[in-house]
């Protein structure tokens, strides 16, 4: 059996935390079939992510030779990490005595359940790229997870995700329109975390357009979205032809009820009957366990729990925070649109819905005069023509009655018509935590 050269990373947050990893590296050397092992020193950085508190983690990685398969090399670490006192299998993100990861195994690539090499995320980890370059090794040559596997029928894209399934994986999906920003980058890096494989779908879906609207000009950037998939570590890319997502017989729409008829749904009729659509389509195509919607577009993510309640689809929806631009704007594909003067003057939206937080937060709770100050903000910006500013209730959007409420989203929608072409923007904020 030839040499091969593996990495390891190696951690601890719990117990003597220093002992415990010196031992697994005494472990590792006394394994027959692993020689020259050198180890980084071990440093300690903090706990992220999205477990219980815990403590500080102490971090190192290891090099080694090693005659054994990579498979056989992973089998050691789990009986390592169970040797420690580890629970296999182990809750994501849950302190641990020991954790021992394969980050490289030669330049291989290895996708199965158990084992993904180049580990897809140790770029992103400090506490791994420092160590790997005290080891000597070039940081820059090192592999990256390989490209996502990129599908354009329907039927490939479906037929990946059933293995993933046949292994009882967990799939996460990220559906988008492409133009992706930091705001798709949360999403995606929030899926790669939770899942086991996240696929993520990049298609203008012209059913959500009505006619005369941006269709044709929506801003399309399949080869840099194609790397932000690849920098986020996504397993597998959808990104169908019009005619690939519906064939010439198409006619099985979905419609929307009453979550689907005020606001954007009043502004933009059919819009969210042709995102219900798609929506079900991808549902249906991957089965995924968990779907990732962003919180900007509040009202999609409201009609899109309603249809995968009413469905049954098997898939938790997850619902992930706004990104901002520093001086409040929600990140929005259609931002790169707005003239310079009217990129100043959108920042009236999140000042509006921040103004009327700020007076919730401060005792304000009569629906009306929330919605006032928020419409004092907006009145101060003539280049903003609103559309509608809106108080409704948490998660499912249903309107609040006036009088005194104990909570609420506000939500805001405008045009600026100063750019290369009108552009609409959307924004919403939740004022405090009743219903959320
Ligand atoms: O939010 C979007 O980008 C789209 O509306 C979605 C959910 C991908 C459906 O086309």
């Amino acid at each position: 059996m030839r040499d091969t050269t593996a990495y390891l990373a190696l951690g601890s947050n719990e117990g003597d935390r220093a002992a415990q990893l010196q031992r697994a590296l005494e472990r590792l050397r006394a394994v027959p079939g692993v020689h020259d092992l050198r180890a980084s020193a071990f440093r300690e950085s903090a706990f992220v992510g999205d477990g219980p508190p815990q403590g500080p983690y102490l971090n190192g990685v290891a090099r080694l030779r090693t005659t054994l398969p990579a498979h056989a090399l992973l089998g050691v670490c789990q009986a390592l990490e169970a040797e420690a006192g580890r629970k296999l299998p182990a809750p994501r993100h849950h302190p641990r005595p020991l954790d021992l990861d394969l980050l490289f195994y030669g330049d291989e690539e290895i996708d199965t359940r158990e084992l993904t090499v180049p580990h897809p995320r140790w770029h992103q980890r400090p506490f791994v790229v420092e160590p790997l370059r005290e080891l000597g090794a070039d940081v820059e040559a090192l592999p990256r997870w390989r490209r996502p596997l990129s599908f354009e029928t329907a039927a490939e894209f479906a037929a990946r995700c059933s293995t993933w399934h046949a292994g009882a994986l967990v799939v996460g999906l990220v559906p988008t329109m492409g133009a992706l920003h930091a705001g798709h980058a949360s999403l995606l890096r929030r899926a790669r975390e939770e899942c086991d494989r996240v696929a993520a779908t990049i298609f203008v879906n012209p059913l959500q357009f009505a006619p005369g609207e941006d269709f044709a000009a929506y801003p399309r950037t399949l080869a840099a979205d194609l790397r932000l998939c690849a920098e986020a570590g996504v397993d597998a890319v959808f990104a169908p032809t019009v005619g690939a997502m519906y064939d010439p017989e198409f006619c099985s729409h979905v419609a929307t009820g009453s979550a689907a008829e005020t606001m954007e749904g009043a502004v933009r009729p059919g819009h969210f009957a042709g995102i219900a659509t798609v929506v079900t389509r991808l549902l249906a195509l991957a089965r995924p366990t968990r779907a990732y919607f962003g919180e900007k577009d509040a009202q999609q993510l409201a009609v899109i729990r309603r249809l995968v309640q009413d469905v049954g689809f098997p898939t938790a929806v997850v619902p992930c925070a706004i990104v901002r631009e520093p001086d409040g704007l929600a990140l929005s594909s259609r931002n790169v649109y707005l003239g310079a003067d009217d990129r100043r003057a959108s920042t009236v939206l999140f000042r509006a819905l921040a103004s009327a937080q700020l007076a919730f937060r401060r005792g304000e709770r009569d629906r009306d005069a929330l919605l006032q100050r928020a419409h004092a903000v907006l009145a101060t910006e003539p280049r903003a023509e609103v559309d509608y500013l809106e108080l409704r209730r948490e998660h499912d959007l249903r309107p609040l009655p006036a009088g005194a409420i104990d909570g609420g989203r506000m939500l805001v929608a405008a045009r600026f018509r100063d750019g290369v072409r009108p552009v609409r923007l959307l924004d919403n904020l939740s004022l405090g935590a009743a219903g959320t």
